[in-house]
């Protein structure tokens, strides 16, 4: 992902509590971090995550899906926000809207995400509770390029977190997204330095 005007810009999209955003913010506050936060989107205006935007001085909005009368026209608004904003990279962190093949076409290889298992294995909203009950010793997290089948998409960066005895989903959760705030910002991170390459749905992360 080259860099077209000094840090990347970047938008992030949430619905929730926001600490992946919180972890992308405090990244992006590094004066020699390659990205920049220029938008925060939430689909909810109680999302947690938007005090935490107004708190780092970033500019957030709120784009009500139930707002709109289809997918795409709810789509069509970020994409048009996120334009407006000059944003060039997207991270969707904790953003829980499946969003449609042409959203996700228009911001092929720059659209991320980040999910709390280690794909391929659990993908969907209960990805925790799916690796309690199949009573797997591990778990983790994976930051992926999205595409448009849900969870999918070539791999970036994933983390193991074992599972311990006597595990809730909240507790498992909590340490998985530990290792979240720990991936996202150095997936952004070499996104942003220009060492994620793309070729064949298949990830290379060159050296310097
Ligand atoms: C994170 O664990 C993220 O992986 C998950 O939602 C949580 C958001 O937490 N995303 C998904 O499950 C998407 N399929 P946060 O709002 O505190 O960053």
């Amino acid at each position: 992902m080259p860099i077209q005007s000094g840090r990347l810009r970047t938008g992030v999209l949430i619905s929730g509590s926001g600490t992946n955003l919180q972890a992308l913010l405090d990244a992006c506050g590094a004066p020699d971090f390659p990205a920049e936060i220029g938008l925060v989107i939430s689909n909810r205006a109680d999302a947690g995550g938007l005090e935490r935007a107004r708190r780092a001085g970033v500019a957030s909005i709120i784009i009500p899906h139930k707002d709109y009368p289809s997918r795409e026209s709810f789509d069509a608004e970020i994409d048009r926000a996120l334009r407006e904003a000059g944003v060039e990279f997207v991270c969707l962190a904790g953003f829980m809207r499946l969003l449609t093949p042409g959203f996700v076409e228009q911001w092929r290889d720059r659209l991320v995400n980040v999910h709390p298992s280690l794909l391929p294995a659990f993908k969907g909203m209960d990805a925790v509770e799916q690796a309690l009950n199949a009573g797997v010793t591990r778990t983790g997290c994976t930051v992926h390029f999205v595409r448009p089948e849900m969870d999918a998409g070539p791999i970036i960066l994933q983390a193991e977190v074992p599972i311990q005895p006597g595990d809730t989903p909240e507790r498992l959760h909590d340490r998985i997204r530990s290792a979240e705030h720990r991936c996202y910002p150095e997936a952004l991170r070499l996104i942003a330095s220009g060492r994620v390459k793309v070729a064949e749905e298949a990830v290379t992360i060159l050296s310097i």
